[in-house]
């Protein structure tokens, strides 16, 4: 557990809007960019509670996050200018295994989010699928130098070959529906974090069949690991909003 780690202030290098998403580059400082898949709290100005982000990309000097505008936090941080400082903790949680012979990545919306920093450090250009919404949504597959985009109603899951290691992260009925079919992939999943370390338990979730906090075992876990059981409890969401 890190519960002795403190956040550190960071200046905003960068601000791009990608579709509807915000690009926030900001100067890495001290800050390592961690294993891809592991995640930071990123202060989210005007609120006291921080928010949790994946790392997207890792330029030199710089850590930068895909951002969805869904609610005050994210909103208020996708309006930082250059300039802004903002404090930031981690990298938090477990990333993915890179240890994977034939990786697939699969994304939807944004859960794409981690897969352009887990391409970098797997090697190559590992085989991409991106689902999205709408056709602004897919401008964001522009971070990747070739993916196969698919928009609703077509699935990532109707074009998914086999054979392949996959990693996935996106929606929650998305992540089922992958372990579905690919039963040894490496899944990154999402619940309501107040602390990113373990003090919380606000993202107490099942996995491995008993209540786990989710900072601390994941949030990339094996498809094995949630057997289609796992589940956000209800939480208000004056809770969450924070
Ligand atoms: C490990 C991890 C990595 C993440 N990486 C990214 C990322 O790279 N880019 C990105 O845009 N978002 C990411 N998220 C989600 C992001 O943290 C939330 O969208 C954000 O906290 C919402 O804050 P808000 O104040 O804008 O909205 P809120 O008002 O807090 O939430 C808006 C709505 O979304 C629900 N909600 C909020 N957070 C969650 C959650 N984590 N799980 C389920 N429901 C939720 C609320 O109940 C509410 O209905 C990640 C979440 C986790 C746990
Ligand atoms: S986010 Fe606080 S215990 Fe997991």
């Amino acid at each position: 557990m890190q519960s002795l780690a403190s956040p550190t202030r960071h200046r905003v290098a960068g601000s791009e809007r990608i579709g509807p998403y915000t690009l926030l580059r900001l100067e890495r400082g001290g800050l390592e960019p961690g294993v891809a898949g592991q995640f930071f709290m990123l202060e989210a100005p005007g609120r006291p509670l921080p928010r949790p982000f994946s790392l997207c990309l890792a330029p030199p000097g710089e850590l930068a996050f895909l951002i969805d505008p869904i609610g005050p936090g994210t909103e208020a941080i996708c309006e930082l200018e250059v300039g802004d400082e903002i404090r930031v903790l981690g990298p938090l949680g477990h990333g993915y295994r890179l240890d994977v012979e034939r990786p697939l990545l699969v994304g939807g919306g944004i859960g794409i989010a981690p897969l352009p920093y887990l391409a970098e450090q797997l090697g190559g250009s590992p085989p991409v699928v991106l689902g999205f919404r709408s056709e602004e949504h897919a401008e964001a597959a522009a971070l990747f130098p070739s993916a196969e985009v698919v928009i609703d109603p077509v699935l990532v899951t109707d074009v998914l070959p086999e054979g392949y290691d996959v990693l996935a992260c996106g929606p929650e009925p998305m992540l089922h529906a992958v372990a579905d079919l690919c039963p040894d992939a490496q899944l990154a999943w999402e619940a309501p974090m107040a602390c990113g370390y373990g003090a919380c338990y606000g993202c107490v979730v099942e996995i491995d069949g008993a209540l786990k906090r989710l900072c601390l075992e994941g949030p990339v876990l094996d498809a094995q690991r949630v057997n289609g059981r796992y589940r956000v409890p209800a939480v208000s969401e004056e809770a969450v909003s924070a």
